[in-house]
């Protein structure tokens, strides 16, 4: 199994019906493609993890990235991961975290989200105590 995650920030805000067209077209594609994940939003930034075969995952990573739509995409992890999928029920789930929310309410720890300041490590634990609050 394997994983990319990335952080980048929108060039454009993005209001709930941009981001139901832009997860229903991504959806539709992971689903062919046989990747899932999770997609985070949360001020002004973007975090998201695609896992499957790396073929697949590199194919979708590489659109995403040329996506005019945010910049400074920077990735956090790139490789095979041990075991099955951490997002298997997702094609790509997805939570927008208003701006000041406590990661406390999701994950346990007491300071405010900035995507921004996560590592890949608390990124991914980050990304699946969301999915995890989805289901
Ligand atoms: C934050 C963000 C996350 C995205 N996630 C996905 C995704 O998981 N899967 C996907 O196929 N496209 C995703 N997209 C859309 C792709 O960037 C791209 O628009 C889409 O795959 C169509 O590519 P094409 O125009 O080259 O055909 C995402 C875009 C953004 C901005």
């Amino acid at each position: 199994m394997f994983r990319i995650s990335y952080l980048s920030t929108a060039n454009q805000a993005f209001s709930s019906g941009d981001l139901s067209e832009l997860l229903q077209k991504a959806r539709a594609r992971n689903n062919a493609a046989h990747v899932t994940g999770m997609l985070v939003h949360s001020d002004g930034d973007f975090l998201q993890v695609l896992e499957g075969e790396p073929e697949d995952v590199i194919g979708v990573y590489d659109r995403i990235s040329v996506d005019p739509r945010h910049r400074d995409v920077s990735l956090l992890q790139r490789g095979l991961g041990f075991g099955d999928r951490l997002f298997p029920n997702w094609s790509m789930g997805f939570m927008r975290v208003p701006d000041q929310t406590l990661v406390d309410e999701v994950v346990g720890v007491n300071s405010r989200v900035k995507l921004r300041y996560l590592d890949a490590m608390s990124a991914l634990d980050f990304l699946l105590a969301c999915s995890r609050s989805q289901t």
